[in-house]
């Protein structure tokens, strides 16, 4: 991007209603290429929270670019209709429906067994699945629930499925369904379960997603020698499900100007298909662009910070790296 482009690109990123709603998708996407079409086959490809919104939305657009995708839910019934309703829209898709709660760790364990046994190679892992909790809950094994769907999850998917990135076709990606609500936090290293203070359901999300992008580069740098590109991103605001229970008010304020999942996951489907998302592994993206991670003062952590919570992740999923 160069010149007025770019000045324009970054005025509506930082001015939130413009960048992030379906207006600043339909400004950059004049800007963009078409992705090739065929260009994921022979692709395997594995999506978390696959039954609703954005992430149905990055399995028919990765089926549609000829992945094979593996649908990860909770609920095989969903699956299996959101698999016939992709199938519909996109005739000859290749989709498999997994079960996968990836906020308990032994679901994951289960999940990553079954799929190593079964295939042995992943060429794109996209951990979408998401959550708003409205008051503090925690999940089977004692972890605070946005923090045990965002961030411990994912983790321990990501380690267990190491072995059949590396074997990937090309260059393999992981990507992280952050959030732009992840700019309001620090990462909080000194309390990742949320144990002190007032427990609130959004700053709950909004931590957890400050620690996916912090993770996601450190996973890029441990990575980047095995040839696996790792990402993070927002989609701006997209009307899904998801966000018309946990933010009814917000959804209806915003009403048509809210993206369309396909809006929101058209980030995540080009850094699996494209060369760029082989390049530059580590940043934060949305809009096909890399963002600034830090917007707000005070947010910035430093390299301990980041060591600690990856510890805490080692330590709390059992893995040692
Ligand atoms: N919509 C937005 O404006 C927006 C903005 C920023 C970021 N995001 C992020 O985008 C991602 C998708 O959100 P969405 O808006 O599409 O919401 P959504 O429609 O609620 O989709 C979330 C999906 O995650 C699944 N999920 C939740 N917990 C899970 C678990 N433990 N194991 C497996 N799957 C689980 C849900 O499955 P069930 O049906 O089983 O509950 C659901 O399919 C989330 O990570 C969210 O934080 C969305």
């Amino acid at each position: 991007m160069t010149g007025w482009r770019e000045t324009l690109d970054t005025v509506a990123d930082r001015t939130l209603v413009t960048g992030y709603t379906t207006l600043g998708f339909r400004l950059r996407e004049r800007w963009w290429r078409p992705l090739e079409p065929g260009s994921l086959d022979g692709r395997r490809a594995v999506v978390t929270g696959a039954g609703s919104g954005i992430g149905k939305a990055i399995a028919t657009g990765l089926a549609g670019l000829g992945a094979t995708v593996h649908l990860a839910v909770r609920d095989l019934g969903r699956g299996n209709a959101v698999r016939e309703e992709i199938g519909d829209q996109v005739p000859g898709a290749d989709l498999q429906v997994n079960e996968l709660d990836v906020a308990t760790l032994d679901g994951v364990h289960r999940f990553a067994e079954k799929f190593l046994a079964d295939h042995g190679r992943l060429d794109v892992l996209i951990h979408n699945a998401g959550v708003l909790p409205q008051r503090r809950t925690e999940s089977p094994d004692g972890h605070e629930l946005a923090l045990a769907t965002h961030v411990l999850g994912p983790f321990l998917l990501t380690d267990l499925l190491v072995p059949a990135l590396r074997a990937a076709e090309d260059a393999a990606r992981v990507i992280f369904m952050s959030s732009g609500g992840m700019y309001t936090q620090r990462l909080r290293d000194d309390d990742p379960q949320y144990n002190r203070g007032r427990y609130r359901g959004g700053v709950a999300y909004a931590r957890t997603k400050r620690m996916q992008v912090v993770l996601a580069r450190m996973w890029a740098r441990r990575l980047g020698g095995d040839g696996i590109a790792v990402h993070s991103m927002h989609p701006g605001w997209v009307a899904t499900p998801g966000i018309a229970s946990s933010l009814p008010g917000f959804a209806t304020a915003m009403g048509p100007l809210l993206r369309s999942p396909a809006e929101g996951a058209d980030t995540a489907v080009w850094l699996a298909a494209s060369a760029e998302g082989d390049r530059a592994s580590g940043q934060f993206w949305h809009d096909r662009a890399p963002r600034p991670e830090h917007c707000l003062p005070g947010t910035r952590e430093t390299p301990a910070q980041r060591d600690r919570l990856w510890t805490f992740c080692e330590t709390a999923t059992g893995v040692a790296r």
